[in-house]
């Protein structure tokens, strides 16, 4: 199809940070860049790429490879279509003969569903510029709504003619089948008739993140009482509403460039945000939020500012999305626009100055939101004040990160007048309700108890982490391979450092082995026989006495699960593990520490919160000072590892 110089001129052309970037939002780390994998879902980032190596690679999920391979894993296209991607990308001609209509039939359903999309698209565009019908009837509503032409254009609004089947029976005379006609839900079929779904409409072409199109929204011109506003394409197998935000393929580079994404709900709000000059706009499409629409948007930003409007409704809908982006690990700001307006009618009423200034002036942080909200409705009454404390805390209780929940705790004690302890023990009363996590068992809480009873409970043998799963494992297969040279202080010859010298000391020296049985006894007798040369640690704890060890090691050491789990997934990717140690082991070693430190921070909060009962204040300003100390500590080693914090 494609000849093998242009398919190398492609090659050449695509560098893989580019390439990527139109996808991922990457930060720069030393010769590599990271980013938030877009393969899986991640909250810390784990997607490497290697701009001298040309390859990407992610941590978590495994999957790593070339330009080309990202954008066929990503776009879900062949070798030969993610190579006239990269192409089109690149400006490079690809000189191809005309496609019979067998070949257009051989393609697979979701490509076919999206080509026929593509080319409805530029047939209701076509139509909207250049038919009377498109141009009296649709052109001039936008026009009238105070739609500029370059934002139509922007957003590749067309018209769906008004006749039955007009555009349903152009798409087959070009050559497009029934079934993907009907399949996006652009036709509708009934045994003795066929229609056009959006006829009369215009049309809001739906892009996916790489701009093309996967669905539509079609709205109706006049009032009519017996048919919706707007109507949108079926979920289908390429358009899933829940899945997807109006406009993030426009928006995704103003997005990452402002580090902040702003939430609208409806497709006009988009459009005339982007008429104001505000370009990092995305909308739900008035279903209510979905989690998998805020990491997609987490892609490229963690700061959310939603606007929504500022009746009853639109204050419900916000305080549901705060929680929903809460959940996952993002900042959220909430902006209202006066009651009956939203982001598109303001806009219209107002200059652009006005609404940037709207927006600065009234965004407001999560927290000062929910309580003034909360304070306008509790009024006085001590009764009503308890639940708005218990709503605000109950917000703050599903932030994931211990480090920032310590943040808003902080603010909401200066708002609400309440003592943090009082606070964290709020939050800990909603995340033992949650969790059923032992930690925060009820009868461990009970005042009788003495405080350390409440920090240290019993870990159940055998449940290990996967960080210290993602340890042992290093420790059991690399143990006596060097990892690197360490000179000594007086000049004497170098010590080769192994794995296992360099995990175990790591460990040892800042004193956080894992309590756990299994843990221990495989740490220890490695410790032990480190420098045995007769000692092969994968053998001896596979023939270990202890069933709980062997069964771990036989289920670390099992190539299955090792290779496939981080490597193998890659297909055309070709580094193995073992000749990226030197670089993977101390970043496993640093996983390991963080996650211990914020387990060691948890209890020492935990503390904080049931010290409310002994009141002990000396107590309390050691642990305070512990947790100062833990801070410094997870933050130096969320650097380290790249990992996003909170400012
Ligand atoms: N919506 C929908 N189906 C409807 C009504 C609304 O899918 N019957 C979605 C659309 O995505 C719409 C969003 O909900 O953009 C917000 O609805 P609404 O505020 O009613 O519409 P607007 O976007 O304000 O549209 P317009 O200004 O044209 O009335
Ligand atoms: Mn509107």
């Amino acid at each position: 199809m494609i000849d093998r110089v242009t398919v190398e001129r492609i090659i050449d052309a695509a560098e893989i940070t580019e390439v990527v970037s139109d996808f991922v939002n990457l930060k720069r780390r030393g010769i590599n860049y990271l980013g938030l994998c877009p393969f899986h879902n991640e909250k810390t980032p784990s997607f490497t790429v290697s701009p001298s190596k040309g390859i990407f690679k992610c941590f978590g999920c495994g999957k790593g490879g070339t330009a080309v391979n990202f954008i066929m894993e990503h776009e879900s296209l062949t070798y030969p279509e993610a190579l006239k991607y990269l192409a089109r990308k690149y400006h490079i001609d690809v000189v191809e003969k005309e496609e019979t209509p067998e070949e257009k039939q051989q393609k697979d359903d979701r490509e076919s569903m999206m080509i026929v999309s593509g080319f409805a698209q530029r047939f209701f565009t076509r139509y909207l510029w250049e038919e009377p019908e498109g141009r009296q009837v649709g052109l001039s509503y936008f026009r009238e709504r105070g739609f500029r032409d370059d934002i139509v254009k922007k957003f590749e609004l067309g018209f769906c003619p008004s006749g039955k089947s007009i555009f349903t029976e152009a798409a087959q005379k070009e050559g497009y089948l029934m079934e993907f006609l009907e399949k996006t839900g652009l036709a509708i079929r009934r045994e003795e008739w066929v229609r056009d779904r959006f006829a009369g409409r215009v049309m809001f072409p739906i892009h996916n993140i790489a701009g093309r199109v996967i669905g539509f929204g079609g709205r109706i011109l006049k009032a009519e009482a017996d048919s919706a506003k707007y109507l949108n394409s079926p979920e289908s197998e390429i358009y899933h509403k829940s899945r997807i935000v109006y406009g993030i393929f426009q928006a995704k580079r103003e997005i990452a460039r402002a580090d902040k994404c702003f939430l609208v709900e409806g497709y006009t709000d988009v459009l005339s945000f982007h008429q104001s000059g505000i370009e990092n706009v995305v909308a739900s499409s008035g279903t209510a939020l979905t989690s998998d629409q805020i990491r997609l948007i987490r892609r490229f930003t963690s700061n959310i500012t939603i606007l929504y409007d500022g009746d009853e409704a639109g204050i419900k809908a916000s305080l549901r999305g705060i929680d929903l982006v809460l959940e996952e690990g993002m900042n959220v700001k909430v902006l209202l626009f006066p009651p009956g307006e939203d982001p598109d009618s303001f806009a219209r009423k107002h200059s652009s100055s006005e609404l940037l200034q709207h927006i600065a002036g009234n965004e407001t942080d999560f927290i000062r939101f929910k309580t003034a909200l909360l304070l306008r409705d509790a009024g006085n009454d001590p009764m009503a004040r308890a639940r708005l404390i218990t709503d605000v805390i109950r917000s703050v209780a599903v932030i994931p990160d211990s480090i920032a929940r310590s943040v808003y705790i902080k603010e909401c004690s200066k708002l609400l007048g309440v003592e943090e302890t009082i606070l964290y023990s709020e939050v800990r009363k909603i995340l033992r309700a949650k969790t059923g996590n032992p930690a925060f068992s009820p009868s461990l809480e009970t005042p009788a108890r003495t405080p350390r009873q409440v920090i240290f409970p019993q870990e159940k043998p055998g449940e290990l982490d996967t960080e210290e799963l993602e340890l042992l494992r290093f420790l059991l297969k690399y143990c006596k391979i060097p990892l690197f040279e360490q000179e000594e202080d007086d000049g004497n010859l170098p010590g080769i450092i192994s794995v296992g010298n360099f995990i175990i000391s790591q460990l040892t020296e800042s004193e956080i082995v894992s309590k756990k049985p299994v843990f221990q006894t495989i740490f220890r007798e490695i410790a032990e026989r480190l420098d045995d040369p007769d000692f092969n640690p994968g053998k001896y704890f596979l023939f270990h006495p202890d069933k709980i060890v062997s069964q771990t090691a036989s289920s670390l050491l099992a190539e299955k699960w090792v290779e496939s789990k981080r490597w193998k997934k890659a297909g055309a990717f070709t580094e193995k593990e073992s000749d990226a140690l030197d670089w993977l082991v101390p970043r496993i070693v640093n996983e390991y520490k963080l996650r211990k430190i914020k387990e060691m921070h948890l209890r020492l909060e935990e503390e904080i919160g049931s010290l409310q009962t002994t009141g002990d204040e000396n107590r309390l300003f050691d642990l305070l000072a512990k947790i100062h100390n833990l801070k410094k500590l997870e933050k130096f080693l969320s650097d380290k590892l790249g990992n996003r914090t909170i400012n």
